[in-house]
């Protein structure tokens, strides 16, 4: 297996080390081989090859069996021409790969209860929630766009559209990532405002009625999904959704988890391979200190081997580790509670390791 590893910037380089230190522990384990191919992307990119995301990063990554990516962007690039921000690489990587798909589980480890922004009582029916959110289309790549200047007043525009087969396939992965869970999808939208919305909504449902009978399938603005989620989360079981609106929901179901550091994601396409990497940003504050939470990281890695590499044991037996990292106690800042171990970046990829 050959994997493109894309540390990127921030607490991208850190975090990475300490997945790619379980992964070998995990091939070690059982007798598995994988190789890595290291590329660059975001800000170290930009410092380096004057771009965000060079053609060579693109090449490694089409060359390889998957993608483990950290995290881009950071201060030193914030005032860049946006041309060239360290977000392009992560929006080019996506679209130049095709990975249409993002799919980001949202789970409560029962150790982490205490970190949970909503009351006990609210999240006591535990919440495990996947999103599936639409990756490389509308409004973040809808054209026309514009940041321009008219009658001495900046104004700016973006276009957010969505054609029929964008919806019908990304429709699709959900309802099948329901199949293998509860069996229900809840499609989000803003159709009683938007046109491109309304267009979702039939496409979704003529999916639905196509092949998907089996799956339960309601609807919800927007706005209301975004109360229904911290109101009572037990209630969903697979979001699909569009581009920004999956943005947006996905970071608010991460927070209900407890930290943002917990959440690992897969981006998948057809045909190319898939990229992995956690929710979170690269945490410019904590950057180079060993503070960061490598889990979500790790957690990618155990994605990556069950979805790309059909590796359910090795999968399993990562899962099985983080949650038994978490149960003797292990804690970085960002999920510290009294009477809990703190430790960094490093120490926390080695108590994974040891429990490997
Ligand atoms: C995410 C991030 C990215 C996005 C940014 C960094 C471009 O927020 O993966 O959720 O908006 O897709
Ligand atoms: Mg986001």
């Amino acid at each position: 297996m050959k994997i493109c590893v894309i540390p990127g910037d921030g607490i991208g380089t850190e975090i990475v080390e300490q997945a790619l230190r379980v992964l070998e522990a995990v091939g070690d384990r059982f007798g598995r081989k994988f190789d890595t191919v290291e590329a660059r992307i975001g800000g170290i990119a930009i410092d380096t090859d004057g771009v965000p995301l060079p053609e060579e990063t693109v090449e490694k990554c089409k060359a390889s069996d998957a993608v483990l990516l950290g995290a881009v962007g950071g201060p030193k690039w914030d005032t860049i021409d946006p041309a060239i921000r360290p977000e392009k690489g992560l929006l080019g990587i996506r679209k130049a790969l095709g990975l249409f798909a993002n799919v980001r589980p949202a789970t409560l480890f029962p150790q982490l209860a205490h970190s949970c922004y909503l009351r006990p009582d609210i999240v006591a029916g535990g919440l495990d929630v996947m999103v599936v959110r639409e990756l490389t289309g509308g409004i973040y790549f809808g054209e026309p766009r514009e940041d321009g200047e008219s009658n001495g007043e900046r104004y700016g525009f973006n276009t957010m559209v969505y054609y029929e087969h964008e919806i019908r396939r990304i429709a699709r992965v959900a309802f099948e990532a329901a199949r293998k869970r509860s069996g229900r999808v809840c499609s989000v939208d803003k159709a009683n405002v938007l046109d491109v919305s309304r267009v979702w909504r039939e496409i979704v449902i003529d999916e639905h009625q196509s092949g998907y009978s089996d799956v339960e399938l309601t609807h919800l603005y927007v706005d209301n999904a975004a109360m229904q989620l911290v109101r009572d989360p037990s209630q969903f079981d697979v979001i699909v959704t569009g581009n920004l609106f999956g943005d947006i929901l996905s970071d608010e179901a991460a927070a209900i988890t407890g930290s943002i550091g917990m959440l690992p994601s897969a981006s998948l396409g057809e045909g190319n391979p898939g990229l992995y990497e956690p929710i979170h940003g690269s945490a410019p504050d904590i950057a180079g200190q060993d503070k960061a939470n490598p889990l979500a990281t790790i957690l990618s890695i155990s994605m990556m081997l069950r979805h790309s590499f059909d590796m359910t044991e090795e999968a399993d037996c990562i899962d099985r580790a983080v949650a038994a990292t978490l149960e003797q106690g292990f804690r970085t800042g960002d999920i510290m509670q009294g009477g809990a171990r703190l430790v960094g970046c490093r120490a926390m990829g080695q108590a994974v390791l040891d429990n490997i």
